[in-house]
């Protein structure tokens, strides 16, 4: 940012689903190697919704942590960003702004452009508190990410929710500039309104990512941008975890810095924590791998991360951020710890079972099994209207 005053993450808090499949479990269903999964994706295990969780309930969750400590005063504006968005009006945030209490005087809405929307929620939120460093934005990534059944995508689902309080003089992160950007127009996933999966094109996507790593690291160079050699950790989007260690290698190369295996494991492995657990969650996975690397390293006071946010269709985003010193006070990985492990093993019957229902969609009184372990559910539908509580 051009200004002397530090914008960034102030708090940082995940949720996800109170269920979770193992790979093995879809491997004894389908007859492939777990070890393509484990090994050649990089994924032990997928975050599966209980019939009243949805992208609301989990982002609520998320935020709920933040406004506890924090209080709700003077957040001016809630940013939810998702691609499995429960509403083609009304903002999913607006939901969340009702379950958390927050002042009617507040700003509510929508972002959306695949797995990047969250990245694009962090930049607007920056700028309006650059404006006035008063204000506090809470921004939300949530998501399902949710394939065909038996299609290749299947084994790269999963569903969570990162929360963020922007503010001036942030506790954990500085965002600094500038911003290397890549947008191109390809169709290597995208969702027609009529469709509840997307359609996808598997290896394209890969290559699409991979362009846009070289594209924005291009650009955030030739705008300045800080040497390879001033990072010390980069946090990549993760649809399989494997994907960031080919994203890392194409920076190197585009850098022309030297493929050392070494060198790409210390960089990338201490962000994949979250999502070989927690699988795919599109717009949130970026920030479960910068969670990750926040509380799997201890020596980052004042050091300097690198965050590659890419959502198909495609449009990316390479930034650079200052972690600040004392960050590690702040941090909540025991509760992060805790919704991960709490989540309910379930076998492939009772995964195949939650995914072949859908919500009725006859305008009648439908009231849903309480099954979450989460804070707020979607109690029922009626009259076409979600309706949410605190659980
Ligand atoms: N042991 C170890 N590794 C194995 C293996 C085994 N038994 N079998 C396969 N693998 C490896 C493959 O060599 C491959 O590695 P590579 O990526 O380094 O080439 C990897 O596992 C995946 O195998 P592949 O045959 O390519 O899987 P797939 O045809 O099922 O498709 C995706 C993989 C990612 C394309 C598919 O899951 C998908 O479409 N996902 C959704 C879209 C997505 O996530 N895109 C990413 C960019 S946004």
């Amino acid at each position: 940012m051009s200004t002397d005053l530090a914008i960034g993450v102030h708090d940082l808090s995940l949720r996800t689903t109170s269920l979770v499949l193992p790979h093995a479990e879809l491997a004894r269903y389908n007859g492939s190697d777990v070890a393509k999964y484990h090994k050649g994706l990089g994924q032990r295990a997928m975050s599966v919704p209980t019939e009243d969780e949805d992208i609301v309930t989990m982002a609520a969750a998320a935020a709920l942590p933040l406004i506890e400590r924090h209080g709700p005063d003077d957040v001016t504006t809630v940013v939810l960003a998702t691609e499995s968005s429960v509403d083609q009006s009304k903002a999913a945030g607006v939901y969340v702004h009702s379950l958390l209490g927050l002042a009617s005087n507040t700003r509510v809405v929508e972002v959306k452009q695949a797995c990047y929307g969250a990245t694009a929620g962090l930049q607007f939120a920056a700028g309006l508190v650059h404006r006035d460093p008063r204000q506090r934005v809470l921004v939300i990534a949530s998501d399902v990410s949710q394939y065909d059944l038996d299609s290749p995508g299947e084994a790269t689902q999963g569903a969570a929710a990162a929360a963020m309080l922007v503010t001036a003089d942030p506790a954990l992160l500085e965002l600094t500039g500038p911003s290397g950007l890549f947008t191109a127009d390809v169709m290597d996933f995208w969702r027609p309104n009529y469709r509840a999966t997307p359609l996808v094109n598997g290896k394209e996507s890969v290559a699409a990512y991979l362009d846009a790593v070289e594209g924005a690291w291009r650009d955030y160079r030739s705008q300045g941008g800080l040497p390879l050699t001033d990072f010390r950790g980069f946090c990549y989007h993760q649809p399989y975890t494997r994907m960031a260690f080919k994203a890392h290698r194409q920076l190197l190369e585009t850098a022309g810095a030297h493929l050392d295996e070494e060198a790409l494991h210390r960089d990338v492995a201490p962000t994949t924590s979250y999502n070989e657990t927690v699988g795919n969650s599109y717009t949130a996975s970026v920030y479960l791998a910068l969670t990750a690397l926040l509380e799997n390293r201890d020596d980052l006071d004042g050091r300097t991360v690198g965050l590659f946010s890419y959502g198909s269709g495609s449009v990316a985003e390479f930034l650079a951020a200052r972690v600040r010193p004392g960050y590690r006070a702040h941090l909540r990985q025991e509760a992060h710890r805790r919704a991960v492990e709490d989540r309910q093993v379930i076998d492939y019957a009772t995964y195949r079972s939650l995914r072949e229902r859908s919500l009725p969609t006859d305008g009648g009184w439908h009231e849903l099994p309480h099954r979450t372990q989460g804070p707020f559910r979607l109690t029922a539908v009626r009259d076409h209207q979600r309706i949410y509580e605190a659980a």
